[in-house]
């Protein structure tokens, strides 16, 4: 049985200030809940704060993206390691605004998915095709890049510690969510996929969140779907009763 994990991606959103306001709100409620997984992820300047804020509460932390050398002279940048160092346990690689707006490729994100699992960070790899391509029915082909160019290199073992996202671009923060059998076609779709590649023992293990325009009044049915397994959140993560609401419709 693959456990839950709901994640809030916060993306370039809340002051240190908000950040922890927030985070108070969802660590008292949270504190009898002991069936899911709940991750949140905030922007760098706040991950500190609020590490100290989420201690001994069943909240863990997550960065937002990372870059795969260690230190050095790379302006602008931040290393597995001081995510570690700002106790952080998990992180997004690839997610579609950094390949869509940062240009980021497959390379980069199987770079920073290598970097990841060197540090001991558990990472959450995205993938997603964008409203064009699912119109020209090239969605099965746009992932199967992705993912088979994030996994690259990767053994089997490799496998047991990170968490696909599958968010269709056409989705995220439009309001209009996959159908549950959208998703849940890609990501049995995915999980096949995995399954020719590490073999079908790690591809059941594997857990695959959904991630585009997650409400409270729509989890129900997406987290009832065979192979979806959790949600990767963004504008109902920022309001406490809307994050609890999605993490309360997994029980
Ligand atoms: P929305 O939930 O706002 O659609 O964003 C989804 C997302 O991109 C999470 O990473």
């Amino acid at each position: 049985m693959r456990r839950t994990i709901i994640a809030g991606n916060w993306k370039m959103n809340k002051t240190i200030t908000e950040a922890l306001d927030l985070v108070r709100g969802l660590s008292m409620e949270l504190k009898d809940v002991k069936d899911v997984d709940v991750v949140i992820c905030p922007v760098f300047t706040a991950l500190y704060s609020v590490s100290h804020e989420i201690e001994g509460s069943n909240i863990k932390l997550g960065a937002q993206n990372l870059f795969w050398e260690e230190k050095g002279a790379f302006t602008g940048e931040i290393s597995a390691q001081m995510l570690k160092d700002a106790n952080c346990d998990y992180v997004l690689i690839g997610h579609s605004e950094r390949r869509n707006i940062f240009k980021e490729t497959n390379e980069y994100v199987n770079r920073k998915l290598k970097a990841a699992l060197k540090a001991e960070l558990l990472p959450i790899v995205c993938v997603g095709e964008r409203l064009e391509e699912r119109q020209k029915n090239e969605t099965f082909d746009v992932i199967r890049n992705h993912v088979t160019g994030a996994l690259e290199g990767l053994s089997a073992d490799d496998l047991k510690d990170i968490i696909i996202a599958y968010e269709p671009v056409w989705a995220i923060g439009t309001g209009q969510v996959a159908t549950p059998e959208q998703a849940q076609e890609v990501h049995a779709f995915i999980r096949k996929l995995i399954a020719d590649n590490f073999g079908s023992e790690v591809a059941e293990k594997l857990r695959i969140q959904y991630g585009g325009s997650v409400k409270p009044d729509n989890i129900k049915i997406l987290i009832a779907q065979p192979d979806i397994d959790g949600a990767l959140v963004g504008g109902a993560a920022l309001k406490a009763e809307s994050f609890l609401g999605i993490i309360k419709g997994c029980l």
